[in-house]
């Protein structure tokens, strides 16, 4: 059956057969999608189909997913336990930020290990609907739409795990979709891993790729693949400027699994956060260090955001965030200078601006501590990001030190939000915060149920 697709108008869904730049109908300006028409599902008797797939939730037993280790026990929890089979997981980031690193050394780990350490089905006919996937080892197919199977090989080797496992680590430098459903075929691979998503194309549609249309066709082809063959897929997805995923926001809704890895690229250090997770929380992070020799794990995260003499210099105060479920210790370092000519500075990294600049507004009129004639600039130390509220307290603190030019009198980790009047206010994970300090040494805990205004606590730590 010959394919035709339509442009369809995103904004009100208008369908032209043909490309045009603005919708005639609602006036919005490259709104216009290709989409494959697809009219057969209508016509056709689906009495039978529906007879087998209508189910009663009653009558649904519950599954274990058996899961696939990646190597790495950070990226495990982050992705709740494993890779469950079946699944399509995004992992976005900026470029250069070492997406295709963790995605080799993860191809690399998981083909080192032998095959019945994986779940695999079986079947007879090798059809997409039913793979054979019986191999003795874990066959990895990476598609390498961006670089050559010769970059590839140069950085597998430069991450440098054993090179047994290359053997099982098929490269496909080819952007179809369709040829990567006859390449998996062919393999039987445990995973697929598709780096990027924006490089492949659909010979249904005529868009480039990395169009929006060729974008959502693709993943929706390796959605059914993944699902019917039950072999994962880990896509590489690129953001925008802005920082969002490239491409339709169907992409995201599509997907199992959103995994953003950050960092910036002054730092060694990578944060690879859930934003979507249907296996597992979305609250987790895993910590790694982009080393000479690839991704390493960070197990103990606060020591290495945390320097030797922290806390000891005027604007330099620690504080316990939670970045994901669990609590890292982090230094908040703030300087402030006389501004010189015109409209004060405020430079903020790795907090939330707004909040920097309501807890100056909240410490000018509440501490009296005047700003008006101070550059500020606040910063996380490691390029750590911490955005939450409980972190306003520390921030604040550290702008008093630096403004007054004196360093803290205690040894201290702060933690709580500053309201606009100078309250503090409570907030969450209190026992995890301060269970995490006192692995660290911290035994003085400067916090809303101690102090109710901020004064006060500026008063204590400062004296
Ligand atoms: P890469 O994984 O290619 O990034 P992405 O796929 O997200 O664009 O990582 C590229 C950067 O990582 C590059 O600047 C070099 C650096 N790097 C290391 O520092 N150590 C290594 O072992 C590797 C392979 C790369
Ligand atoms: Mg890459």
């Amino acid at each position: 059956m010959k394919v035709r697709s339509q442009f369809v108008c995103q904004q009100c869904g208008y369908q032209s057969p043909s490309f045009l730049g603005r919708c005639p109908e609602c006036g919005e300006w490259n709104s216009l999608v290709e989409t494959v028409e697809d009219s057969s599902q209508l016509t056709t008797d689906n009495s039978q189909k529906i007879e087998e797939n209508l189910f009663k939730l009653s009558e649904i037993r519950p599954q274990s997913y058996e899961r696939i280790s990646s190597g790495f026990s950070e990226f495990d929890r982050v992705l709740g336990g494993g890779i469950v089979p079946g699944s399509i997981i995004l992992v976005s980031g900026d470029p250069g930020i070492g997406k295709s690193t963790l995605l080799l050394e993860t191809a690399v780990a998981i083909a080192g290990v032998s095959g019945d350490r994986v779940t695999r089905i079986s079947g007879k006919k090798k059809d997409p609907e039913n793979l054979n996937t019986r191999n003795p080892e874990n066959q990895i197919l990476y598609v390498c739409g961006e670089e050559s199977p010769q970059q590839v090989k140069m950085r597998a080797e430069r991450i440098g795990r054993s090179t047994k496992a290359f053997d099982n680590i098929y490269l496909l430098p080819l952007t179809s979709v369709e040829e990567i459903v006859s390449a998996c075929i062919k393999v039987s691979p445990s995973i697929i891993i598709v780096d990027s998503i924006q490089t492949l194309t659909s010979g249904r549609l005529s868009g480039s790729a990395g169009t929006v249309g060729q974008v959502r066709e693709c993943a929706q082809v390796l959605q059914v693949l993944a699902k019917k063959s039950k072999i994962p897929i880990l896509l590489v997805g690129h953001v925008t400027k802005e920082g969002n995923i490239a491409g339709p926001k169907v992409l995201e809704h599509l997907v199992d699994a959103v995994l953003n890895l950050e960092g910036d690229g002054m730092h060694a250090f990578r944060i690879l956060r859930s934003i979507k997770n249907r296996f597992g929380s979305t609250s987790e992070v895993g910590v790694f260090e982009m080393a000479d020799s690839g991704m390493c794990e960070v197990k103990n995260p606060s020591e290495i955001f945390l320097s030797g003499k922290v806390g000891e210099t005027a604007g330099s105060v620690v504080c316990a965030s939670m970045a994901g479920g669990r609590p890292i210790l982090a230094e908040i370092q703030a300087l402030a200078t006389a501004t010189i000519f015109g409209i004060p500075t405020r430079r903020v990294t790795g907090l939330d601006f707004s909040r920097a600049q309501l807890v100056i507004a909240s410490l000018s009129r509440a501490a009296k501590i005047p700003f008006v004639n101070l550059d500020v600039y606040l910063n996380v130390a490691g390029g750590l990001k911490l955005g939450e509220p409980a972190v306003d307290l520390a921030m604040a603190l550290a702008l008093a030190s630096a403004a007054r030019q004196r360093p803290l009198k205690r040894r201290i980790c702060a933690f709580g939000e500053v309201g606009l009047l100078g309250e503090l206010r409570s907030i969450g994970f209190l026992k995890d915060r301060t269970a995490e300090a006192r692995r660290q040494g911290f035994t003085d805990f400067v916090t809303p149920e101690r102090f109710k205004r901020v004064e006060e606590a500026i008063e204590y730590v400062l004296g």
